[in-house]
């Protein structure tokens, strides 16, 4: 993308409206405009990191074996009803009535409809195990939506729910689950720590909050620093494999972290005192076993080996894709900007070109725009007439890992220059060396 033809309206003044810095600096860079409360539009830099993040979503899903599907927004009241969750829901849940009066709802979450197409289409053990997920807008009336993408009343998530005959194999779910969410997060340059929370009134079920440590989120948390330190890496998780996954899960929730609503102070008490830790953090994302709850009260029956009927055991599963923008940005950014970690940066590295119309100088940046894009990257070359100053300004803002500039003096020399955005570490090279080692630091990631 040349940045000359591409719609990137970057505001100079910080907007007022925005108390934490993501939502600042998603405004500031042009990524999303509030069309109404906790509502927005996707500009095209913003809607670049959603497709990616959804991208990294799917992709961490269907290794895990999980299939994808897709439910409408719109959903009928009658399903709710049959639920008993459309009296219980409260205002969050934004009711509308079509032209023939029916009642009907903009789905918060999507529990009652997946357990209708489970019902219709599978009776039998042999169907089984089965996740069905999706990537769909949500709406839930919030009463104070905020921070931006954080907190809005329509957002994008992913929900994914299990089907299993009883409760062993629900758990093999769950523990699925854990691991392709850690392994989902890394990939998007987190650090999410599982930490056990609250399972509401019933309790008894199992349940663990992904949180990203932030001094802007809004649980407070408590936790070992050894759980910093845990890291998948590049380890093959074999998904077929129950032990290996109970192993994973059991070094991700061995160390103490809890929010405030599950927090414990004697077992806190028991970490040894320099590893104890108390931060605030944004959830990302949340997994939930909650058993027959919807089988039994939808009629979700499947047969066992024996012949008898059962109520499927089922759990929910979800990934607040949107959030994980504003969240992403908490984590990483300086005064200067955003630092997309690489896994989710919009263009994997700007080109700046100091002296546009310079021939030479124009023809190197063309060079390194063909090359990066000949290995399958995305550059945004920023060729408009503009000061130096103000073309490192925009890219410092807009957070591309990688910044390859290019000028008539370096040019004469056959060199320019590479620069981490993270480190702010440049590095003189020829324009080939360049395009090899950023097409190197995108290898297994881009
Ligand atoms: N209003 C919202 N705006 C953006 N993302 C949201 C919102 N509500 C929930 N999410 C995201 O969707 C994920 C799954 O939804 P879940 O039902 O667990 O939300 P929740 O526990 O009600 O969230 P919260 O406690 O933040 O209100 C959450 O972990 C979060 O990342
Ligand atoms: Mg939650």
């Amino acid at each position: 993308m040349r940045l000359s033809r591409y719609f990137l309206p970057v505001l100079k003044e910080t907007p007022s409206e925005a108390q934490i810095v993501s939502h600042r600096l998603m405004l500031r860079a042009g990524m999303i405009k509030q069309a109404s409360a906790g509502i927005y539009s996707w500009l095209p830099l913003g809607y670049r990191v959603l497709r990616r993040i959804e991208q990294i979503v799917h992709e961490e899903q269907q290794r895990a074996g999980h299939i994808p599907l897709l439910m409408p927004t719109l959903q009928s009241a009658e399903l709710w009803q049959e639920s008993g969750r459309y009296d219980a829901y409260g205002p969050e849940m934004l009711r509308i009535r079509d032209r023939h009066d029916r009642d009907m709802l903009y789905g918060p979450t999507n529990e009652e409809m997946i357990t209708d197409i489970f019902r219709s289409n599978v009776s039998s053990y042999k169907n089984l195990p089965l996740t069905l997920y999706h990537i769909q807008w949500k709406f839930r009336d919030e009463v104070r939506p905020r921070f931006g993408v954080m907190r809005g009343r329509e957002f994008l998530m992913k929900d994914g729910y299990n089907f299993d005959l009883d409760y062993e194999n629900a758990m093999i779910a769950y523990d699925r689950h854990m691991v392709s969410y850690l392994r989902t997060y890394e990939r998007m340059g987190l650090k999410a720590i599982p930490m056990r929370a609250d399972s509401g009134p019933i309790g008894g079920d199992d349940t663990h909050e992904f949180l990203v440590l932030a001094d802007t989120g809004e649980s407070e948390v408590f936790y070992d620093s050894a759980i910093t330190d845990l890291r998948l890496g590049d380890r093959l998780v074999n998904y077929d494999d129950p032990a290996e996954l109970r192993a994973i899960c059991e070094e991700w929730t061995t160390p103490y972290a809890r929010t405030d609503e599950t927090h414990d102070e004697t077992l806190y008490g028991e970490i040894p005192e320099d590893r104890r830790q108390t931060s605030r953090g944004i959830e990302v994302g949340q997994i939930f076993y909650f058993g027959t709850k919807y089988s039994e009260a939808m009629g979700a029956m499947v047969t066992t080996p024996d012949g008898a009927r059962v109520p499927v055991h089922m759990g929910s599963h979800g990934i607040g894709v949107s959030r994980l923008l504003g969240a992403i940005i908490e984590a990483s950014h300086d005064d200067r900007g955003i630092i997309w970690p690489e896994g989710v940066t919009p263009f994997h590295a700007g080109i700046v070109n100091l002296k546009q119309g310079d021939s030479a100088t124009d023809a190197v940046c063309t060079e390194l725009y063909a090359g990066l894009a000949a290995a399958g990257l995305s550059p945004l070359y920023d060729d408009r007439e503009e000061r130096a100053g103000a073309k490192f300004a925009t890219m410092d803002l807009i957070g591309l890992p990688w910044r390859i500039t290019a000028g008539p003096r370096g040019v004469a020399q056959g060199k320019v220059e590479l620069t981490s955005r993270r480190t702010g570490e440049s590095e003189e090279m020829s324009p080939a060396a360049a395009i090899a080692k950023v097409v190197e630091l995108y290898k297994g990631i881009a």
